[in-house]
């Protein structure tokens, strides 16, 4: 993996283990302590510590933020420094929607692989609820990607997420060869922004699609361009809107592929 660092390249805070900087009161951290992530268990302590040399260097500062999703509470090492280390508002959205729909999406045992998962709440809500997920991402996010992964799904998911590097449009049928993909879900949140890989986000949409699929995309809409990406993705997908969150303007969709 690209964000493997030697050692000596990693930063300092990291090596501290779990003091985190955290402006928390003591009393939640004790009440997070309690169906939190197993943070005092010395083996997550020590597959941590072995995941230490995937964390990118060239974040300099890093923060815990804390969720609840799926009746756990989830920590995410986040950095303001990347686009990719942050949580952003879609991921939170369609958390809400796999909890609220679990029954229905039933992700038990379900083959899942996730776009742009960035740091990572989603593919580990996803895992949580029971799937089988490849969280895929640029190889600059991987690291983090990778720990907060761990961190949270470590004794409490049937499947332990994978993490693969997967650029839009990049080597896919190399990567992520046809023959072999059978994915029951395709999820991605917030990947349509202002960006130069649009049409390269949508062929990748549609590569990673088979019959069956169903693919779940929320996104904040800001920008006439994500209209006219959703124009384009309505073109290859037949189209439903699923939910609108209108506090943050997140839209979540499920898209099949059209086979004709
Ligand atoms: C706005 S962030 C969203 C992160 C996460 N899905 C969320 O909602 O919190 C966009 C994500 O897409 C990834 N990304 C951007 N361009 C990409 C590309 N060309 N190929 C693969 N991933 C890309 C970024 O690294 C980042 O993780």
């Amino acid at each position: 993996m690209d964000a493997c660092l030697h050692p000596g390249q990693q930063p300092q805070h990291l090596e501290e283990g779990p003091s985190f900087r955290d402006s928390r009161a003591e009393g939640d951290k004790q009440a997070l302590r309690t169906d939190g992530p197993l943070e005092d268990s010395h083996e997550i302590q020590q597959a941590l510590q072995s995941l230490q040399k995937f964390v990118p260097a060239n974040y300099a500062s890093y923060t815990q933020e804390y969720y609840r999703f799926a009746g756990k509470k989830i920590v995410i090492q986040e950095s303001i420094e990347s686009y990719g280390a942050v949580v952003w508002p879609a991921a939170m959205a369609l958390c809400q929607y796999l909890e609220e729909h679990a029954e229905e999406l039933n992700f038990q045992d379900a083959k899942i692989l996730e776009i742009g998962a960035g740091p990572g709440l989603v593919s580990i809500v996803a895992s949580i609820l029971g799937a089988q997920v490849t969280a895929t991402d640029l190889p600059d996010v991987l690291g983090n990607l990778q720990f907060n992964l761990l961190r949270n799904t470590l004794h409490r998911a049937a499947h332990l997420p994978e993490v693969k590097e997967l650029a839009w449009g990049e080597g896919l049928e190399d990567n992520f060869p046809k023959a072999s993909l059978s994915y029951d879900y395709v999820l991605a949140s917030d990947v349509v922004y202002h960006h130069y890989f649009l049409d390269k986000l949508l062929t990748t949409m549609v590569y990673l699609c088979q019959p069956g699929t169903v693919l779940l995309w929320a996104n904040k809409f800001r920008f006439s361009t994500d209209y006219e990406f959703l124009e384009k993705f309505k073109q290859v997908f037949d189209t439903t809107l699923l939910a609108e969150f209108p506090e943050s303007s997140v839209k979540v969709f499920k898209g099949v592929l059209k086979w004709d």
